[in-house]
């Protein structure tokens, strides 16, 4: 099966047919169809596919026991897999390549490494995490934080979506056991190295000229929940002055947070906000508002929540409203093991790659698992750079250049 063929199988699934986004929430009808085409993709390679207990999707590539390996052939290791993926789920209309294009392309770097007469001296997997974006139950790298005891199983257990529906009983709904969730030291104990392949989500590969790219680090970055809870009132019969309203501490708070990342050099956005009870002719009483902040380093991320809490706080008073902060996510500053990165720069040249180092601002799944595993990064060129959104793109050729990079690394990790 052609890159073409494998990509086109998925397409079709959780795409929103209005908006031509993607609608891939964890544990939902779109997600789980995108769970059988992992289950099915792998049958039809002969691959062994698992669930993990924190629902993470595995499709084991192994190699062939020690009494059928030639004479004289070298001999494989036990452990040390070798791992690529990335994730299924998506944003609210998310585009089509962030995360589903890491886990084709390592189905596809299989195909291309088989049709080359390649066989893994150690295990090879590829792998899809769960709830990577967050976007039911708000904790990004949910599966990879639980898989690595970034998360408390209990906190997880108890998130809840935007209709109040637990993981747990999303988990049981999907036929999961919850009470299995949770470190899973001996699975990661098997895994020697990871290595995801994204697209890029800015255009710096396009201004390099390159196809495919190594990534150096991400930004710390997070997402913190803000509660303004005012008093409902009738907007036509209640003067200013008497008014208890949350979205005017809200509104300050956006503009704070703009002029704020500006000043410090960093990223804040408020993206999703909801006004309760939501009637046009009323005074709300509350407003929930999400703010994701990322910053070059931790101190300036500090110093940019910091400075945004306390705008939030100090407009809140001035209106007799209350404000509650919550953060629901946050990941450190990551650097990529540098060993790894030069190895896979390495690898590449071999072949006539020249792939450019990149930081970026996106969170991903090899960040989380980079505090426990040699990890690394492939980026793949996005022309215009849009991502999280229908319009996010990737040319097909780039995809196909993915693939070959990432069969050469595979080879190279996974050789003997
Ligand atoms: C995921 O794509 C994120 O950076 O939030
Ligand atoms: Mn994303
Ligand atoms: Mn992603």
């Amino acid at each position: 099966m052609t890159f073409a063929e494998l990509w086109e199988s998925l397409l079709p699934l959780g795409r929103d047919a209005g908006t031509g986004g993607y609608r891939r929430y964890s544990f939902t009808d779109a997600d789980l169809a995108c769970r059988q085409w992992f289950f099915q993709t792998s049958a039809e390679r002969g691959l062994r596919a698992d669930v993990d207990a924190n629902g993470n999707l595995w499709a084991w590539w192994d190699p062939p026991p020690a009494a059928l390996v030639a004479p004289g052939a070298p001999r494989p290791g036990a452990g040390g897999a070798v791992v690529t993926g990335s994730h299924l789920d998506s944003v609210p209309d998310g585009g089509a390549y962030d995360g589903p294009l890491g886990v084709v392309s390592g189905f596809a770097a299989v195909d291309r490494l088989r049709a080359q007469g390649f066989g893994p001296a150690r295990p090879l997997a590829v792998a899809a995490f769960c709830e990577e974006e967050g976007g039911r139950f708000g904790l990004a790298c949910l599966g990879s934080r639980l898989l690595t005891g970034a998360v408390a199983p209990q906190d997880a257990a108890a998130l809840r979506d935007g209709q109040g529906v637990t993981l747990a009983e999303a988990m049981t709904a999907a036929g999961l056991d919850p009470a299995r969730i949770g470190p899973d030291e001996d699975l990661l104990g098997r895994i020697g190295v990871f290595v995801e392949l994204h697209i890029e989500q800015g255009a710096a590969l396009n201004g390099l000229g390159a196809a495919v790219g190594i990534a150096e680090g991400i930004w710390p970055h997070g997402r913190w929940r803000l509660d303004f809870t005012g008093r409902a009132d009738h907007a036509g019969t209640t003067r200013l002055e008497d008014r208890r309203d949350p979205m005017l501490p809200y509104a300050a708070t956006v503009l704070e947070a703009r002029q704020a990342a500006a000043a410090y050099g960093a990223l804040a956005t408020f993206g999703k906000v909801t006004a309760e009870p939501g009637g046009a002719n009323a005074i709300c009483s509350s407003v929930r508002a999400w703010l994701d902040a990322r910053a070059p380093d931790q101190p300036v991320l500090d110093h940019l929540v910091g400075q945004v809490e306390a705008a939030a706080r100090r407009a809140a008073a001035a209106q007799g409203v209350e404000v509650g902060v919550h953060r629901e996510s946050f990941t450190p500053p990551v650097a990529f093991d540098p060993a790894l990165a030069a190895r896979l720069a390495r690898a590449l040249a071999a072949r006539g790659i020249t792939a450019p180092v990149l930081p970026t601002g996106a969170g991903h799944d090899a960040g989380v698992l980079a505090a426990r595993l040699p990890t690394a990064m492939l980026f793949v060129r996005n022309p215009t750079g849009v991502s999280h959104s229908p319009a996010e793109h990737a040319e097909r050729a780039d995809c196909e250049a993915g693939v070959t990079a990432l069969a050469a690394v595979l080879e190279e990790l996974a050789g003997p």
